[in-house]
């Protein structure tokens, strides 16, 4: 009888153990599994808190028929998780983030959200359009960076969900009043986020505006495709699609020139391991304590729709492809990360647990005449595209 009672309760601690590490590694809630065209597309909705001034945030949650499941709040427009299958069919969050908007509000360096007016910096937070000087908010030391003290990624942005026979996914809107962290003109934005059955993260974005201005919208996930908070990003496979990159100074603000990657730790033109050649003891490498730095595509033309990365992580079998309309992008990968923000979990994000691909128009460009335009004039319409696509193999 002893023997009976001891052999259930031995069951019961494990079956209780079990539970509790198959939570832990998800972040809460059992362990789920990519079940192809098996589950039902929705969007939900819940309250998930207020900001400092009272504005009501909300929390919607992607679901595409595979169980693919994108969580995004209000506040930022911010991708707080993003669910995705591994080789042999564990759904697991490849975002960094938090699970409260309280620590989103009080220190985040740009976690999963949407960054504007522009993105990257503008070199002294100064430029002259039209005759005109106009003089922006300086927010990382003498420079502009990701629209000032409050940007995009702080502010509260109204949502309509929708569902497609494909896809489902969340429109977000916000007015950007004329004269806000010091941008000429009002500038009305949409962006949209669409999760589709083939596993894509769609993001749309849209500008109208009523005064010349520069825009320079992007997204500014961090990935771990080994999983969040799973050690650092280095062992990670990346290609980029581009024989050119915009060296910068040291203050990250970029010279002017498009300088080759050939014979340089910045071709990724075939896939190499990111951590292969990040301590180099090179010039650029040095001022960015890493790669922080804008790759100029490879394009057909401009505007066009072209693939613009890919990364693979080798344990998970995890692949992420980057396609875009835009004519660059910033891969950064996490060197300011140090251990000092917890994230989702309890996990601690130490140094390179993350990489970043904004795809974007090229830094500091309002002062950069030689770069693609950034200006956005009355009448015309900013409209880019990035799909986030993800597979196994
Ligand atoms: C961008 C910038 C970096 C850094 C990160 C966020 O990638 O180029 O310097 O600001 O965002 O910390």
């Amino acid at each position: 009888m002893k023997k009976f009672v001891r052999n259930v309760a031995t069951k019961a601690v494990l079956v209780a153990v079990v539970f509790l590490v198959c939570s832990c590694r998800t972040g809460g809630g059992p362990e789920r599994m990519y079940m192809k065209g098996k589950v039902k597309m929705e969007v939900t909705k819940e309250a998930f808190g207020k900001t400092g001034d009272g504005q009501d945030v909300d929390l919607y949650t992607l679901t595409n028929a595979n169980g693919v499941r994108a969580r995004i709040m209000t506040y930022g427009g911010t991708v707080l998780s993003l669910d995705v299958p591994d080789k042999k069919g564990r759904l697991g969050d490849v975002v960094l983030g938090y699970e409260t908007l309280a620590e989103y509000i009080k220190d985040s360096p740009y976690f999963g959200c949407i960054v504007g007016r522009y993105g990257n910096r503008i070199g002294k937070g100064r430029f002259m359009l039209n005759g005109i000087a106009y003089s922006l908010a300086k927010n990382n030391g003498e420079n502009h960076l990701h629209g000032g003290l409050k940007g995009f990624d702080k502010v509260v942005w109204a949502a309509r969900p929708f569902t497609e026979a494909e896809a489902v996914g969340l429109r977000l809107s916000y007015l950007s009043k004329d004269g806000e962290e010091g941008y000429p003109g009002n500038l009305a934005c949409t962006v949209t986020y669409t999760l589709t059955n083939n596993d894509e993260l769609k993001v749309g974005y849209e500008a109208q505006t009523d005064k010349p201005t520069p825009v320079n919208l992007t997204q500014h996930s961090y990935f771990n495709l080994a999983g969040q908070g799973n050690g650092d990003i280095l062992g990670h496979q990346l290609m980029l699609n581009a024989e050119r990159f915009t060296p910068v100074d040291k203050g990250l603000t970029p010279t002017g020139e498009l300088r080759s990657v050939k014979g340089t730790p910045m071709d990724f033109t075939r896939p190499t391991a990111i951590g292969a050649r990040v301590n180099r003891k090179d010039e650029q490498l040095i001022f960015g304590g890493g790669y922080d730095h804008n790759w100029v595509l490879n394009k057909a033309g401009a505007n066009e729709m072209t693939p613009a990365a890919r990364v693979y992580e080798p344990k998970s079998g995890r692949v992420m492809e980057v396609l875009t309309t835009e004519p660059g992008i910033q891969f950064y990968c996490g060197n300011f990360l140090d251990g000092k923000n917890v994230g989702k979990g309890g996990k601690v994000y130490k140094h390179r647990y993350g990489f970043c691909l904004e795809t974007q128009h090229f830094p500091d460009s309002p002062n950069k005449p030689m770069f693609p335009s950034t200006i956005l004039n009355p009448g015309q319409k900013y409209q880019t595209e990035t799909i986030y696509r993800f597979y196994t193999e």
